[in-house]
């Protein structure tokens, strides 16, 4: 049965959006874990533009689950992540004007990066986790260059609004999935996952995590944090 992360970014959104001290994403965690979730996922972004230092250090000591952290592969994020230890880092692409990471990361042209990367971070005792497009050849790169996980980025299937475009993406993550299960890769899946997407992967068993901020978190300003996660994780029991 699949596990679900909870990313909690957007409760930071929420309390930078005024410079104040609420709403707290650690407390927002605290809640997920409370509500059985297997997983706190955050993105410590170079602008910072919503998860702060101070986050990732107080989540890094609270979290009873495990601690996900997302971040590009810079010698800036390279260094906290060795000095925080996270339980696993996921490695994206980061661009200063996206809204939300656009796409995953393109190991035909950052192979060799992310490649010593990951051996940095495994070196220190963290599993690494690289977000990437669902597209075979990525995932054979993803698997020659010795990840733990490979996060299957979903946002296309998502976003469309067609449903002949819809099974076309379906298809290539089921693809790219069920590869990287056979090249023994632990399996996520990510990126505007919500409470209608997600029945999409009703019998996909090779699936061992989902990656989900946004839906749940907008879920949780009128239902309450624990009543969201707890919806999320039914479905995900359910599939
Ligand atoms: N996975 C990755 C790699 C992401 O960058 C994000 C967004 O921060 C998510 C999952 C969660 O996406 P959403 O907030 O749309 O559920």
């Amino acid at each position: 049965m699949a596990g679900l992360a909870v990313n909690v970014d957007h409760v930071a959104t929420l309390r930078q959006a005024r410079q104040v001290l609420y709403p707290d994403p650690v407390a927002a965690a605290i809640q997920a874990e409370l509500a059985g979730c297997d997983g706190i996922v955050v993105h410590l972004r170079e602008d910072r533009r919503h998860i702060q230092d101070r986050d990732v250090r107080i989540l890094r000591q609270i979290v009873q689950t495990k601690l996900i952290l997302e971040m590009a592969a810079t010698s800036e994020m390279i260094g906290i992540a060795l000095e925080l230890k996270p339980d696993v880092v996921t490695l994206v692409p980061e661009k200063r004007n996206e809204m939300t990471t656009e796409g995953g990361i393109d190991l035909t042209v950052y192979k060799d990066e992310i490649g010593a990367a990951i051996q940095t971070l495994q070196l220190n005792g963290i599993r690494v986790s690289v977000f990437i497009d669902p597209d075979p050849d990525q995932v054979k790169i993803a698997h020659k260059i010795n990840t733990n996980i490979v996060e299957i980025h979903t946002g296309a299937l998502c976003e469309t609004k067609s449903i002949v475009h819809q099974s076309k993406c379906l298809s290539k993550i089921v693809d790219a999935i069920k590869l990287a299960h056979k090249l023994n890769l632990n399996v996520h899946a990510g990126h505007g996952l919500c409470y209608q997407t997600i029945k999409l992967f009703e019998g996909l068993h090779e699936i061992d995590e989902f990656s989900i901020g946004h839906s749940i978190i907008s879920r949780a300003i009128m239902v309450g944090m624990h009543t969201a996660v707890k919806e999320m994780l039914d479905m995900i029991y359910s599939l």
